[in-house]
């Protein structure tokens, strides 16, 4: 089994599972470390974590112009739904339920966080996404604060863990810190900092305290590069 990950700036990600190509959170169009925009992207999967715009800006019309699987929670997919996303490519899930798709099992983790849509809708609640691809396990935490059920998380054994830094809307690199604790991955990469003024951060920094304290390796990415996980 191939893996790659691609960290696309902000909060989007891209996998690349033996092919298939699963792109998390897009926001592309608006945002001030992508450095490809919604057109320059042929996916097969979506997965959208919850309803800020800074995850959702671009699912729409990535969806309907590759015809990919969106897979997000009840509420959301309904939503999407309405905006135009033909019925038969969404999948709904939601938190603590997983589910055997084309390329791996999906499970939505909790995150503690908030859900609103665009325009003000109801985007129920928001999630993490824990990937079992072969025997690779892959933990995006999304936007949440820190919670102690992540050492569940980390009983799995990952391999990676995409975690948020910025601190003001999600986890901060102190809580960040605590999380790789208990996520115990064998590598983390940042996200969801430097993107604006009230999340900046240092992320080198945050890898020098890390790899100080944990076994876990940091890489700190820039939009665009990519990482083999298998
Ligand atoms: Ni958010
Ligand atoms: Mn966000």
């Amino acid at each position: 089994m191939s893996i790659t990950y691609t960290f696309l700036g902000h909060a989007t990600h891209l996998l690349n599972v033996d092919g298939t190509k699963i792109l998390i959170d897009p926001f592309l169009a608006g945002n001030p470390q992508a450095t490809i925009g919604p057109d320059d992207l042929e996916v097969e999967v979506i997965v959208v974590s919850h309803g800020h715009a800074d995850h959702i800006a671009d699912a729409v019309s990535i969806a309907q112009r590759t015809g990919a699987k969106v897979i997000s929670n009840f509420e959301i997919v309904g939503w999407l739904g309405k905006q135009g996303v033909p019925e038969g490519q969404l999948h709904p899930q939601h938190l603590g339920g997983g589910f055997t798709h084309e390329f791996g099992y999906l499970k939505f983790t909790i995150a503690h966080h908030g859900s609103g849509l665009p325009d003000g809708s109801y985007g129920g609640n928001p999630a993490g996404l824990l990937f079992f691809l072969g025997d690779k396990r892959l933990y995006f935490a999304c936007d949440t604060a820190l919670f102690a059920e992540m050492a569940y998380y980390g009983e799995e054994g990952l391999d990676l863990a995409v975690l948020p830094i910025g601190d003001n809307f999600t986890m901060g690199p102190a809580d960040a810190l605590k999380a790789v604790k208990m996520l115990t991955p064998k590598v983390a990469v940042p996200c969801h900092y430097n993107t604006w003024p009230p999340i900046e951060q240092d992320a080198q920094a945050w890898k020098t305290r890390v790899e100080a304290e944990t076994s876990t390796k940091v890489n700190v990415l820039t939009a665009g590069e990519i990482i083999t996980i298998a």
